[in-house]
């Protein structure tokens, strides 16, 4: 397994985020993370990637805690909210900057401006940058180190239907050269398009499985177990 949770929870002063997560990602797999707002999926993602120090329980990445791989930069890609862009520079600088600080050849800004669609706005100030345009580089920058694995927080807000599914086909291409991506969202149709598995969290693993284990083979609607799950939990 290349990613693991085990019983990992996080408690902010009297606040629990999350308890008792556990679920584990193979090598070559997509797997989703979905639950309601407040759920503990944006916790759980920095909980894997020592953002945050659990209070109980742990995450590994390739079997370690983040913070002990050898070379994080070229391993693990890393897209989230308030990681935070230098608006001043343009795309092309923030990646010839990640590059550098990941040990990645220089080839690889202008293969990832291509592979994200932003060979035209790799020029401009980032502070120009809208919405979908951020969410690109913000991939592209996960990408430089040519990692095995990505984690991204909602990767898919604020892309138009041609950049979902253009997202949607990049992770399954990586997943498919034998990468673990890991992803949150909010959209439950259209990540059961992108997954190979699904966890559903609120404030704890309601549901982690394949897409069919949770429609009993399609027996049900997927909308339908998700509430269902959900409003018992
Ligand atoms: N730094 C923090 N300090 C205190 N409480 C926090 C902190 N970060 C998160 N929380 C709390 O932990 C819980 C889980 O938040 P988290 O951001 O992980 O949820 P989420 O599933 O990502 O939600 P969303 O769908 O809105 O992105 C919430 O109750 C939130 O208020
Ligand atoms: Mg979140």
């Amino acid at each position: 397994m290349t990613i693991k949770f085990s019983g990992f929870g996080k408690r902010y002063g009297g606040v629990t985020a999350v308890e008792d997560l556990d679920f584990a990602v193979g090598a070559g797999r997509v797997v989703g993370l979905i639950g309601p707002n407040g759920a503990g999926k944006s916790t759980s993602l920095r909980g894997l990637l020592g953002l945050v120090r659990p209070t109980s329980g742990y995450a590994t990445v390739f079997g370690l805690p983040y913070g002990q791989l050898k070379m994080p930069g070229r391993q693990v890609g890393v897209h989230m909210e308030g990681l935070g862009f230098e608006t001043g520079i343009t795309g092309r600088r923030h990646l010839q900057i990640c590059a550098t600080a990941v040990g990645a050849s220089k080839d690889r800004v202008d293969a990832v401006l291509d592979e994200v669609g932003l060979g035209r706005a790799a020029r401009r100030r980032l502070g120009q940058y809208s919405t979908g345009m951020r969410q690109r580089l913000g991939l592209a920058t996960a990408l430089i180190g040519d990692p095995e694995m990505l984690v991204l927080d909602e990767p898919a807000n604020g892309l138009d239907p041609e950049g979902i599914r253009w997202l949607r086909r990049l992770l399954r291409s990586f997943a498919d050269r034998g990468g673990t991506v890991l992803l949150s969202s909010h959209q439950l149709a259209e990540l059961a398009q992108t997954v190979d598995e699904i966890v559903i969290i609120k404030g704890r693993t309601v549901f982690a499985g394949s897409l069919d284990e949770l429609t009993g083979n399609g027996v049900h609607q997927l909308e339908d177990r998700y509430f269902e799950l959900v409003n018992h939990a």
